[in-house]
C-alpha cells in the first residue's frame, strides 16, 4: 500500500490493472527508459518540486517514474475531464508513490479542483498540457511565482496561449516549448494523432471507413496524419484549410481542397484539428448529410459549436458510449463523439507509445535544462535547444537498431564553405 497520503482518484483497486498497462506502453519507450537510467545514477532533479498537468494516460505514467527516478518529488493532474485513464491514475498512487488528482468525467469545477490541488504541492517547474497550470498560476496563484524556475508546454495549443501571455508581457516565468522541437511534432501531432484520432473514431463508432467521405478540418500537424491514415483506410478524404500554403500543400498532396460548406454537404465524418474556435458552426451543421459523424482532435472542446448544435436538436439520444446523436426539427441525425473532447484520448487512449516517447524525453531533458542552469532564462517561450532534439532522434535510431551514415572531413569543409562552387 502506498505511503502516498493526497490524491484524488475513482479507486485503487483498479491499481493492477494500470501496472500491467503502464508496463506494456514502456516496452515501446526505450529513449525513455535510457534516460531512467542514466538520471537514476546522478539524479539531476533531486528534490525539485513539479506539478504536471498531461493527460493521465500509461506514457504519462512512464514520463512520471523517469523524472521521480531523476529525483524530482511530482504530482499529476489531468490536462482534460475526458482523458483520464482511471486505473493507471491508481497505479500511480498505489504502486509508484506519485500523488494524481484526476478523475475520468469530472465536471469543470472538480477539473480545477485538482488543477489547485497540484499547484498546492508548490512547484518549482511545472509540465503542462494545454497551460493551464501557468494559466491559474498567473491568475490566482502568483504566490507561487517568485521560486519559479520555468515551466514546459506539451501542445501547439499551449504554445499559442503562452506566447499570448509572453507577447502581452504577462509571463512571469521562462517556458521550454516541448510542442515545437522536432522529435514532437513532426512524430507525436502527425503519426500520433494520425493513428489514435482514427482509432477514436473507429472505436468510438465502429463505421467503415472505405468508400466514405471523411473531411479534415485544418492542415497542420494533426490534420496532415489524420488525412494520410483516413486516406490510407481508403475514406475519401477533403481538406479544409484558412491558410494558403497549407490548402496548397494539401492540394499537392492529392486532396480535394474546399470550403468547409461545400465539404459538409458531402462529408460522411468531420473532423477538427486546429486549435481553433467553431470552425464547425450551424452554418456548416445546416447542410450536414443525415447521420454525419462530428469530431475532434484539437485541444479544447470549442472546434464545433456545440451549444449551437444543442440549440438547433429537438433530440439527444446517446447510442453508443462515446455518441451523441443530434436529431434535428427536420429529421437529420448528426453524431458527436466523445462531447466534442479531443477523440483520441476520449474515445481511444491517446498517441501510441512509440511517439510519446520522443514527446516525454523531450519533457525530461528540458525539465532537467530548466532545473540545472546557472542562469535562469528570461520570461519569455524559448525553444527546445537543437542538441536535445538530435539526443533524441539518436537515440531512438539506435534504439530501433537502425545507422545512418556520417558526414566526411572532407563534406563538413564543403558544407561549411562559400568559397567553394562547381
Ligand atoms: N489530439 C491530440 O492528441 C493532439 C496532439 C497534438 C496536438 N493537438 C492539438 O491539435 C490542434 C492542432 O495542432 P497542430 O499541431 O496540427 O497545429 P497547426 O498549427 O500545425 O495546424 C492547425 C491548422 O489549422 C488551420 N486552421 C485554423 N483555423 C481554421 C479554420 N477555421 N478552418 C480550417 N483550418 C483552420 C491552420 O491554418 C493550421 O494549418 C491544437 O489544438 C493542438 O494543441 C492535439
Amino acid at each position: 500500500m502506498t505511503n502516498t497520503t493526497s490524491f484524488d482518484i475513482k479507486n485503487l483497486a483498479l491499481a493492477e490493472q494500470g501496472h500491467d498497462r503502464i508496463e506494456w506502453a514502456l516496452r515501446e519507450m526505450p529513449v525513455l527508459r535510457s534516460l531512467t537510467e542514466r538520471f537514476g545514477k546522478n539524479r539531476p532533479l533531486q528534490g525539485i518540486r513539479m506539478s504536471g498537468c498531461l493527460h493521465i494516460t500509461t506514457e504519462t505514467a512512464n514520463l512520471a517514474r523517469t523524472l521521480k527516478a531523476a529525483g524530482a518529488d511530482i504530482v499529476l493532474c489531468a490536462s482534460n475531464p475526458l482523458s483520464t485513464q482511471d486505473d493507471v491514475a491508481a497505479a500511480l498512487v498505489e504502486r509508484y508513490e506519485i500523488p494524481v488528482y484526476a478523475i475520468r468525467g469530472v465536471t469543470t469545477a472538480e477539473y480545477y479542483q485538482h488543477i489547485h490541488a497540484a499547484l498546492d504541492h508548490r512547484p518549482v517547474l511545472t509540465m503542462d498540457d494545454g497551460a493551464d497550470l501557468v494559466s491559474e498560476i498567473h491568475k490566482s496563484r502568483t504566490d507561487l511565482v517568485s521560486n519559479m524556475l520555468g515551466g514546459t508546454e506539451e501542445t501547439t495549443t499551449g504554445v499559442i496561449r503562452l506566447r499570448a501571455m509572453a507577447q502581452a508581457e504577462a509571463l512571469k516565468f521562462p517556458i521550454v516549448a516541448v510542442n515545437d522541437a522536432l522529435t514532437k511534432h513532426l512524430f507525436d501531432n502527425r503519426y500520433g494523432t494520425g493513428q489514435s484520432a482514427l482509432d477514436g473514431v473507429i472505436r468510438a463508432t465502429n463505421i467503415l471507413l472505405a468508400g466514405k467521405t471523411f473531411t479534415v478540418v485544418g492542415y497542420g500537424w494533426c490534420g496532415r496524419g489524420i488525412a494520410m491514415r483516413a486516406k490510407g483506410m481508403g475514406a475519401h478524404v477533403v481538406v479544409t484549410e484558412v491558410d494558403p500554403l497549407r490548402a496548397l500543400e494539401a492540394t499537392m498532396d492529392g486532396y480535394p481542397v474546399m470550403p468547409l460548406r461545400d465539404a459538409a454537404m458531402q462529408s460522411d465524418f468531420i473532423i477538427t484539428a486546429t486549435g481553433d474556435r467553431h470552425v464547425v458552426d450551424k452554418e456548416h451543421m445546416e447542410v450536414m448529410k443525415d447521420g454525419c459523424v462530428l469530431a475532434n482532435s484539437g485541444h479544447f472542446n470549442v472546434e464545433i459549436n456545440i451549444p449551437a448544435l444543442e440549440a438547433m436538436a429537438v433530440r439527444k439520444h446517446r447510442p453508443r458510449a462515446s455518441v451523441d446523436e443530434y436529431t434535428l426539427a427536420d429529421g437529420r441525425r448528426l453524431c458527436l463523439l466523445a462531447e466534442g473532447r479531443l477523440v483520441n484520448l476520449a474515445a481511444a487512449e491517446g498517441h501510441p507509445s512509440a511517439v510519446m516517447d520522443m514527446s516525454f524525453a523531450n519533457q525530461v531533458l528540458c525539465a532537467v535544462y530548466l532545473a540545472t542552469r546557472d542562469h535562469k532564462l528570461d520570461n519569455r517561450v524559448h525553444k527546445v535547444p537543437e542538441e536535445i532534439d538530435q539526443e533524441i532522434a539518436q537515440l531512438k535510431l539506435k534504439a530501433m537498431n537502425i545507422e545512418i551514415d556520417t558526414l566526411s572531413a572532407e563534406q563538413v569543409r564543403y558544407l561549411s564553405s562559400w568559397q567553394e562552387g562547381t
